[in-house]
């Protein structure tokens, strides 16, 4: 798999040519709209001095950092603000990398294909650990594939693109074998708000040097173009307290500082945004997962119901999850899905679908048609 050429756009754009009406479930950029806050605070910073419209602090706004801390009971001084989790998974990762001996970061297989895609190309070595059947990664299966060659070991939960979720047992466990192996446990929690097993638990729950979380408001605030994310580094007065001083320092030299309207609308909203928001988004999605998991018992698929985040996998008979494959269910079933291919070989046979579409009824009629 050519993961340094990112792959979702290729489907998408081969979904928007095509001659007919398609629901499109691949990008995984919410449907739905922010918090109300979100726009105020743009609206606001429209009337800001001018002073406010220059670099903001490189390492975040003050307001937000001391923000995102309270909500993980940590120490400002461990948070980098980040353009998206993407920029925060990038800065573990090259974190991880430098500090620990090895080179060699594991993924899970299927795997989103960023980490992959950045792993090769910072020239990390890549081992990849196939999921269970039911969609998660078994601590004993990371424990055994770990050596004193690992630097980093990547965890996404909840999971793009399988929907597992990890308690707080498998995150202790993924970080014992980070410590074990002296190397980084890099926690991307992105979904965090997509809980819907009640199950989630932060890798920051379990004090160590060895963790790095990251997480972003572009999915939990549904403005993905913000590009406002973070990560939480271990304490600056531990073994790798310098862990956020280098990523800092990266940070700085590409980006100078991230946006600073974008990270005051989301200070705004983290500070007058009250759970409702985030239960409708996850009742929503609920009630999508609901009616879509029952299209594909009708289709005959086989699937595992996500636990979190909002994607399905899911398998068709005699119907293999081929970039190929992808293209025939545009143009035959007019419903964009994304190959499993696309994520590694232990889900080839699968497609993934995006709930974030209000489409999703069009999308599962289509798949009991075509495939029931
Ligand atoms: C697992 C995972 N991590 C990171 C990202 C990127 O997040 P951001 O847009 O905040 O960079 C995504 C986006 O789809 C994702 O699925």
């Amino acid at each position: 798999m050519d993961y340094e050429t990112p792959q979702f756009y290729r489907v998408m754009q081969y979904a928007a040519r095509a001659d007919r009406d398609v629901v499109e479930m691949v990008s995984g950029s919410p449907d739905w709209d922010p918090p109300e806050a979100v726009r105020d605070g743009l609206s606001a910073y429209a009337e800001a001095d001018a002073d406010e419209f220059q670099y903001a602090p490189s390492r975040g706004l003050r307001g937000l950092r001391a923000a995102i801390a309270a909500r993980h009971g940590v120490d400002e001084a461990r948070v980098v603000v980040t353009n998206g989790a993407g920029e925060a998974n990038h800065l573990a990762m090259t974190g991880g990398l430098e500090r620990f001996d090895g080179g060699e970061i594991l993924l899970p297989d299927p795997v989103y294909p960023y980490y992959a895609g950045r792993a090769n190309f910072l020239g990390a070595e890549t081992t990849f650990v196939p999921v269970e059947s039911d969609g998660r990664l078994d601590p004993a299966a990371v424990r055994a594939a770990a050596s004193s060659e690992t630097a980093v070991v990547v965890a996404n939960s909840p999971n793009n693109p399988t929907g597992a979720v990890y308690g707080e047992d498998a995150m202790a466990a993924f970080v014992a074998v980070a410590e074990e192996n002296d190397a980084l446990l890099v926690s991307d929690e992105v979904y965090s708000q997509f809980d819907y097993s009640g199950r989630f638990s932060s890798a920051l729950a379990v004090e160590s040097p060895n963790v790095v979380a990251t997480n972003a408001f572009s999915k939990s605030m549904a403005v993905t173009g913000f590009r406002v994310g973070y990560a939480v580094f271990p304490p600056t007065d531990g073994p790798t307290g310098d862990l956020v001083e280098r990523a800092t320092t990266r940070h700085m030299l590409t980006n100078v500082s991230g946006s600073r309207p974008a990270q005051y609308a989301v200070q705004q909203a983290m500070e007058r945004t009250d759970t409702a928001y985030y239960e409708a988004a996850r009742e929503r999605l609920q009630q999508r997962i609901g009616r879509f998991c029952e299209a594909l018992d009708e289709a005959g698929a086989t699937y595992t119901r996500p636990d979190g985040g909002f994607y399905v996998l899911a398998r068709f008979p005699d119907f293999p999850g081929s970039f190929e494959n992808a293209e025939r269910l545009v143009d035959e079933a007019g419903v964009a899905g994304m190959p499993g291919a696309a994520f590694g070989e232990a889900r080839a046979d699968d497609l993934r679908f995006s709930l974030t579409t209000p489409r999703v009824e069009t999308a599962a009629e289509r798949l009991v048609e075509y495939f029931g």
